[in-house]
């Protein structure tokens, strides 16, 4: 899977993917993350990117001549599936839109800056919108390596069985159940039995319970939209 992102902040981007799963992802040629600075569309020699909004008000409004150029240019070389335009006002992500985004050969993500882009880029070339929460960042970037991360780590490949992103949370709309590792006993407080009995489908079973449990207290929602 190959992964385009157009940033006005590229630097912001250096670093998220060099460690870890998302290192590893790319190391075994699974995922490929290329960043773009999008001053290199800029419309004039000062870098340009962004103008007033037409109406008035503060706040500046990203060009639809560097994103067109960028878009166009990226475009002729790859064929993206999905030109995603990460907004707050966009669709809440969410497991199942991770899941089904890394099924995909190329997409292409546009960080969102200011007071957003030009709205004629969203109807024309986005295909999709995504918000990351009810919240609002200072741009798309920190979003994007939200999205990089939980897609890549669902590439076929990229995580090992011990990883595998069967038992994650969210994957079957349950939370994960609580986990232990040694001591036994720290502090006096204490492992539930359960998991040093070596029976293995009592252990599951137990795991299953506590997901359940948990998820019906913490997130109710969940259950019901199953
Ligand atoms: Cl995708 N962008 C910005 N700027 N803020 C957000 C967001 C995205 N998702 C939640 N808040």
């Amino acid at each position: 899977m190959r992964i385009d992102i157009l940033s006005v902040l590229p630097e912001l981007l250096q670093s998220p993917f060099e460690h870890s799963i998302m290192k590893r992802a790319q190391e075994k040629g699974l995922l490929e993350v290329h960043v773009h600075a999008l001053r290199k569309w800029a419309v004039n020699e000062y870098g340009q990117i962004d103008d007033y909004q037409y109406g008035g008000g503060a706040g500046m409004v990203m060009m639809c001549e560097p994103l067109a150029k960028a878009i166009e240019e990226l475009s002729s070389t790859n064929h993206y599936a999905e030109i995603i335009y990460l907004t707050p006002d966009g669709k809440t992500f969410d497991q199942r839109t991770a899941n089904m985004l890394s099924l995909k050969e190329n997409i292409l993500i546009i960080c969102g800056h200011y007071k957003g882009i030009d709205e004629r880029i969203r109807q024309h070339f986005v295909t999709r919108e995504i918000s990351i929460g009810d919240y609002v960042l200072s741009g798309g970037e920190l979003a994007a390596a939200v999205l990089v991360d939980s897609i890549g780590r669902l590439i076929p490949g990229v995580l090992n069985d011990e990883t595998s992103a069967l038992f994650d949370s969210f994957q079957d709309n349950l939370l994960a159940p609580p986990v232990y590792t040694r001591p036994e006993d720290f502090r006096g407080w204490k492992v539930p039995e359960i998991l040093m009995s070596g029976d293995h489908k009592k252990i599951d079973e137990w795991r299953h319970e506590q997901a359940l449990l948990r998820t019906k207290e913490r997130r109710p929602d969940l259950t019901d939209e199953v």
